[in-house]
């Protein structure tokens, strides 16, 4: 069954937990889907994990289309949400809705996630005005990361947990469907999941959130730029990549790759008749 948005709100209503991972490409989303994952996010993650950026400023519009595009096609039944890149939203509310119109359209999202609380809460506004679901995100928000002067849990002194609460309840009136809380203690995030209505989804924001999310990458142990505290390796992935390559490498060096069942078998008149057209250019050179 396609999860939507009304899925999620039902999860939450229910007390079951939503989970949800990154996948930047179809192959990677339709094992995600398969395995029953909630919620798909094609995250700006991108910019670190697929393209090699040190952080996600870089990331384009174009970028999050064709990557979202290809997800949306592996993604039967998990829900697809494009995350717009940074300043695809923050310039204006007209932006906004322009820039999230294209994800749906040309990415073929279900919905769209975008970072920031009480400063955009008019383009959440705008953007569910025109049809299209919105999970919100706040607290650590990496494109903010020259602002905040480092990757940094948020909400840790009595101002900025003020803020975060009034960016979750923002982004709530807004009319999100679900507010993503990145690197805050799981104290405040599980005092946000009881009194907020719609589902918070936690990546290091403690067991307490309605729903989870990491960079598939991370959990798989492919991704070994940085390692963020919450990023539990849920197999070696990198490694039986590694030793893949390696293993192919000494093969291919070896001589022993391919071998006879690796290869397709021709006829012997075949042959002879591919030996008669070569031995004629030869001969006319
Ligand atoms: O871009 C991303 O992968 C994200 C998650 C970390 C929530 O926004």
């Amino acid at each position: 069954m396609k999860n939507t948005i009304k899925t999620f709100q039902q999860m939450k209503d229910r007390g079951e937990k939503i989970s949800m991972l990154t996948a930047y490409d179809y192959s990677t989303a339709k094992l995600e889907d398969a395995a029953g994952i909630n919620g798909i996010l094609v995250g700006d993650s991108l910019g670190n994990v697929v393209l090699g950026y040190p952080d996600t400023i870089s990331v384009t519009m174009e970028d999050m289309i064709h990557h979202g595009a290809a997800v949306s096609r592996g993604a039967e039944n998990s829900l697809v949400v494009i995350d717009m890149p940074f300043m695809s939203y923050e310039t204006s509310v007209y932006d906004a809705v322009v820039n999230a119109g294209r994800l749906m359209k040309e990415g073929r999202g279900g919905a769209v996630k975008l970072e920031g609380g009480v400063s955009v809460k008019e383009q959440i506004k705008a953007i569910v005005s025109a049809g299209i679901p919105v999970n919100a995100h706040i607290g650590l928000t990496p494109q903010s990361i020259n602002a905040f002067g480092g990757f940094k849990a948020q909400g840790k002194d009595t101002e900025s947990a003020r803020r975060l609460i009034r960016d979750a309840f923002a982004v709530q009136e807004a009319g999100a469907f679900a507010v993503t809380l990145e690197c805050v203690p799981a104290r405040l995030a599980s005092f946000l999941s009881e009194k907020l209505t719609i589902p918070t989804i936690g990546i290091g924001a403690g067991a307490g959130c309605d729903g989870q999310i990491l960079v598939y990458a991370d959990m798989l142990g492919m991704f070994s730029d940085f390692c963020p505290k919450f990023a539990k390796h849920f197999a070696n992935v990198g490694e039986a990549m590694k030793q893949g390559f390696a293993d192919y490498d000494a093969e291919v060096k070896a001589s022993t790759y391919p071998a006879p069942e690796h290869t397709y078998k021709v006829d012997d008149e075949v042959f002879e008749a591919a030996m008669d057209e070569a031995s004629k250019i030869c001969d006319a050179r």
